[in-house]
């Protein structure tokens, strides 16, 4: 599986976006932008105008994860002003299926996303219409929160469903991802992971994706401590 590391730049510095996107650029796969509109979640961050700003200036490919509700009015705006990924949210979507398929439509890959307490289940039947679940490992809304470790029975029965349906969807994880929880969501079976505050709340944010991809993939063959001299 290929890891893949989308820095959110909820944790950046909002009047410095290109030069923080800029930071991430040479080290990450994706920018994971936070679309929230104080109504599906109790936060107001960003919205289209300055997500097509951004595009002008970003090197790398945007994930836009809307937190929003109706987002079937603004979804697809998002993938055509040149989002990569588009993600809602299950529990906002009044017509999930017309959604993803306007996303898809509009050029880009088509992301749902479920909060802690949503089932996977229900959705098993929409697969073929997604391109990537997204499994909330905190309440939306902030980030800096505290990694929700009773998610990840859940993004285990995702792997498997998704192992099962045969198309190629990824599994992305976001909220509290850390060099120090990052291993339980890959062993979970996520392959990419979103990461604000362990990217951005530091002095070396591509120090920090590197160090997030290496500690995803586990220790390397060179990465093994040297065997343990015989004793005697
Ligand atoms: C929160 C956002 C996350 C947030 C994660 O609702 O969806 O993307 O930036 O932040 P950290 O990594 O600090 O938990
Ligand atoms: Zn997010």
């Amino acid at each position: 599986m290929t890891v893949q590391i989308a820095p959110s730049l909820l944790a950046a510095d909002f009047a410095r976006l290109a030069e923080e996107s800029e930071s991430v650029a040479s080290a990450a796969d994706w920018l994971h932008v936070d679309v929230m509109d104080g109504h599906f979640v109790p936060n107001l961050t960003i919205g289209l105008p300055v997500v097509e700003a951004l595009l002008r200036h970003a090197r790398l490919p945007i994930d836009c994860h809307l937190m929003i509700e109706e987002p079937e009015r603004w979804a697809p705006s998002y993938a055509e002003a040149g989002a990569r990924n588009v993600t809602i949210h299950a529990e906002a979507a009044r017509a999930p299926i017309r959604t993803l398929r306007q996303i898809r439509a509009a050029g880009a890959r088509a992301g749902l996303a479920f909060n802690p307490s949503t089932a996977v289940e229900p959705y098993a039947d929409l697969l073929s219409e997604i391109d990537m679940l997204l499994m909330m490992t905190i309440e939306p809304g902030f980030g800096g929160q505290r990694f929700m470790d009773f998610v990840l029975p859940k993004i285990r029965r995702a792997r498997t469903l998704v192992a099962a349906n045969g198309g190629e969807i990824w599994i992305q994880v976001d909220g509290g991802v850390t060099e120090e929880t990052i291993g339980r969501c890959a062993e979970a079976g996520a392959d990419m992971f979103v990461a604000g505050s362990a990217v951005f709340g530091s002095g070396d944010p591509a120090g920090r994706v590197k160090a997030l991809r290496a500690a995803a993939t586990g220790p390397g063959p060179g990465d093994q401590p040297p065997a343990a001299a015989s004793a005697g």
